[in-house]
């Protein structure tokens, strides 16, 4: 765990995923729910209430991210996305392997912040799931997509990706789900591997857009 030194406060998680018909949030909730039992402060966000800004809005700073608000993509007082201890992504994989545009986006503000904070030794703690349908050639490739940028960037990632075959509820993975999050729990009390997600990053396929 990479809480602050001597900090005795539960951690907080974000569970952060995009679904368009339901089953990766279905995942997100089971991992919640796994990760609030053990004491964690959790909350789930739909990335796309969080809203994809147009061209002109996009971001320099990436620190804006915090102020985008609403699918509209128009700037409120915003939802906060700085302070977790634990970032956990979830997607489903679209297209020929895609990652969802509205994930894309996210990640793309969000991850600097994310990096900048490892470098100032104050970072946390993240890991990858998600669902899709292994009829599709590249099954669950945004979770490999996902898992790269984390890597890449130094983030500490769970080095077991969580891929799930549609619904949780189908093919008795529930128990499944529920296995993943108490080995994520677990790893977050030891130590990181970065290392070995970071060895795993170099030999990735994907590209950086
Ligand atoms: C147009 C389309 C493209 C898809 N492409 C893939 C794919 O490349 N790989 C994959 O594993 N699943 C693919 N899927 C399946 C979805 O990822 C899967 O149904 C997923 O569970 C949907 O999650 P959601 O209910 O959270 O939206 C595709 C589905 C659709 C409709």
């Amino acid at each position: 765990m990479k809480a602050e030194p001597g900090s005795s406060a539960p951690p907080k998680v974000l569970v952060a995923y995009v679904s368009y018909s339901g089953n990766t949030r279905e995942t997100a909730e089971i991992i919640a729910g796994v990760l609030a039992e053990k004491g964690m402060e959790v909350a789930l966000l739909d990335v796309s209430e969080v809203g994809i800004p147009s061209e002109d809005e996009a971001p320099s700073d990436p620190q804006d991210v915090r102020e985008f608000k609403g699918n509209s993509g128009t700037r409120g007082t915003g939802v906060p996305l700085e302070g977790y201890d634990v970032y956990v992504f979830g997607a489903l994989t679209w297209g020929d392997g895609e990652l969802p545009e509205e994930m894309r986006v996210f990640l793309r503000g969000l991850l600097p912040l994310l990096e900048r904070r490892f470098e100032e030794g104050r970072a946390g703690t993240s890991a990858v799931f998600g669902t899709g349908d292994s009829i599709f050639p590249r099954f669950c490739w945004a979770v490999d997509i996902i898992f790269h940028h984390l890597t890449k960037r130094g983030i500490p990632t769970f080095p077991e990706k969580l891929k799930i075959e549609q619904s949780p509820y189908g093919l008795g993975q529930v128990a499944k789900v529920k296995a993943w999050a108490e080995r994520f729990a677990e790893w977050m009390q030891g130590s990181t591997t970065v290392e070995d997600a970071a060895q795993e990053a170099s030999t990735s396929k994907f590209v950086v857009k």
